[in-house]
């Protein structure tokens, strides 16, 4: 007989849902008892007690069903010390549901920030397993995170179909791609849709070597030209500057983000109609794709034995194509980045992409 309790937190993906019914799968297959307790909308439904025993139904049909049938939100790590504002204590209130449930495992799914509280509650003793979310990629210890490819998908066609009206017209576009701090999602999706020019938050960007690679381009006789832009981008000079002037800079700045800055600078340097789109959320939206299916029920069955062997504390994490347990301990707080002198960055230059730098 085992008792898990299971949430979902931080900013949701496509393939939520196939990770938890491939947990429930793995274990209801194997263990002649079983109850899982859903909490709802992340740590909050674990704070404040909202949950619901689960049942077989409630994982059926739900593989290719994005968002999350327990609803999630956003709780900041460095938030979970403070009091509520009813002065509750939310570390001991979520232990005392996990108690009082008497779990004998809490299965988390999320992201960076999610995997430190995971490990926080770890260190106050509860039996953790964590499933690395994020279309953001970017968590330490496991080469891919799920939601990652089915962002790709999303990504790159709203980069495809840019592609086609931008030859029509003759225009410099820029798509602008989630990713947060790091650039993952913006250089796969770049790649995949053949944009022209990247840039990414880790390798800051020269506006003049940007400008330079469009007008190469219209010499050798392209009329358009396609930049992928993280979110996160940063130009040299602004990389220059303190979190602090950082902030204050983006506060004040005319521009939504960084993609219209680029765009204004593009046009003011070069006299060139530039566009912008941000496919925003959709990246995040629609059904898991079917290689996100086969990573989450890979991960979902692994994180079943890990329960079924009594070994917690892990991230179940993907490793040259192989699952794997990771130490809570020893990836919580690090992030994954996009190394500016890897093999993909310097063959995507080799073929021609630029990245302003
Ligand atoms: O972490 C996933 C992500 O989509 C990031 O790429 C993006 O910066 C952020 O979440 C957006 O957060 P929210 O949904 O809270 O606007």
């Amino acid at each position: 007989m085992k008792r898990i309790g299971m949430l979902t937190s931080g900013g949701d993906c496509q393939a939520l849902n196939a990770t938890m019914r491939g947990v429930v799968k793995g274990l209801s297959n194997n263990l002649d008892e079983l109850e899982v307790y859903g909490f709802y909308e992340g740590y909050k439904g674990l704070i404040y007690g909202k949950y619901r025993l689960l049942t077989s139904a409630d994982f059926s049909g739900i593989l290719t069903k994005g968002g999350t049938i327990l609803g999630t939100s956003r709780q900041p790590f460095k938030l979970m010390h403070d009091p509520d504002e009813n002065g509750l204590n939310k570390v001991e209130a979520m232990k005392h549901t996990y108690y009082k449930l008497n779990l004998d495992c809490l299965v988390i799914l999320g992201g960076n920030g999610t995997q430190k509280t995971a490990n926080l509650l770890r260190e106050e003793g509860l039996n953790i397993i964590h499933l690395p979310k994020t279309i953001d990629n970017d968590i330490y210890g496991t080469d891919v995170t799920f939601g990652f490819q089915s962002a790709i998908n999303i990504a790159s066609e709203a980069i495809d179909c840019i592609h086609t009206t931008a030859a029509s017209h003759n225009r410099v576009f820029i798509i602008e791609v989630m990713g947060h701090k790091v650039g993952w999602l913006t250089l796969y999706a770049g790649i995949a849709a053949g944009a022209d020019i990247i840039l990414l938050p880790e390798i800051p960007y020269d506006i003049d070597k940007v400008t330079k690679a469009i007008e190469k381009r219209a010499k050798a006789g392209k009329g358009f030209t396609i930049l992928a832009v993280a979110e996160g981008a940063i130009s040299k000079k602004d990389a220059k500057l303190s979190k602090k002037e950082y902030k204050k800079k983006l506060e004040n700045s005319p521009y939504p983000s960084v993609s219209y800055e680029v765009a204004a600078q593009i046009q003011k340097k070069i006299g060139v109609d530039t566009r912008v789109t941000v496919p925003g959320h959709t990246q995040r939206g629609g059904a898991p794709c079917p290689y996100d299916r086969v990573l989450c029920s890979r991960l979902g069955a692994a994180a079943a034995q890990a329960i079924i062997d009594e070994d917690y504390g892990n991230m179940i994490a993907m490793k040259a194509n192989k699952t794997v347990r990771v130490p809570l301990e020893k990836v919580a707080g690090k992030l994954k980045v996009v190394e500016k002198d890897s093999q993909i960055i310097k063959e995507a230059k080799f073929m021609g992409i630029s990245f302003g730098d």
